[in-house]
């Protein structure tokens, strides 16, 4: 069932353009002319990575996993899942880690420790948002767009019950007569 309630814009899609515009600067500073493997995390990543690619100017490669933490609930289910693993090996590769979102960090805590022991040179994270005071287990964020608030947040690929994620901004649920002027 399609969740209901009103959207309030927290990131709108113009913002949204440039910071990517940003964070994908400092990425091509870092990887300059090395190699790099984009894992991007499936689903939520999806818009973000797509994005963000097209602007990395280093030379890259693109994976996909797709990691399971959550039910269909708002709430984390503490169990991690790889539901889909990377196709190739990444002995000696350096690896960027695309998530749309660090909430608890369990999720990115889990994947750094089964990355890590296939023996890449690097690990590095690249996170749409950030909610800094959700986390249960610190996590190295390398590249962040935005820091959030506690909110349960939707859009640029960012689901609740999978819905939502077609949205071209990142937004909230909030129930009828608490939005501000900014919904859709
Ligand atoms: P963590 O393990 O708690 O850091 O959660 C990571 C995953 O939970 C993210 O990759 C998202 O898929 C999901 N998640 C956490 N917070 C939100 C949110 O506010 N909206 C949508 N998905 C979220």
């Amino acid at each position: 069932m399609i969740p209901e309630g009103n959207i309030e814009i927290l990131i709108d899609e113009k913002t949204i353009a440039s910071r990517v515009d940003e964070v994908a600067d400092q990425i091509n500073r870092h990887y300059g002319t090395s190699e790099v493997l984009l894992v991007c995390i499936l689903k939520g990543a999806f818009i973000f990575a797509a994005d963000l690619i097209r602007r990395i100017t280093s030379p890259c490669t693109i994976d996909f996993m797709i990691v399971s933490s959550y039910g269909d609930e708002i709430e984390t289910s503490g169990e991690i899942r790889i539901v889909k693993d990377l196709q190739k090996s990444i002995f000696r590769k350096k690896i960027l880690i695309v998530e749309d979102i660090v909430d608890t960090g369990l999720t990115l805590d889990h994947l750094i420790k089964y990355l890590d022991s296939r023996g890449p040179d690097e690990i590095r994270i690249c996170t749409l948002l950030n909610k800094k005071d959700a986390r249960r287990v610190e996590v190295p964020v390398d590249f962040c767009a935005f820091e959030v608030g506690n909110d349960f947040v939707i859009g640029y690929g960012l689901d609740y019950s999978q819905y939502f994620r077609n949205l071209p901004y990142v937004g909230k649920m909030v129930s009828s007569g608490d939005s501000s002027d900014q919904t859709a």
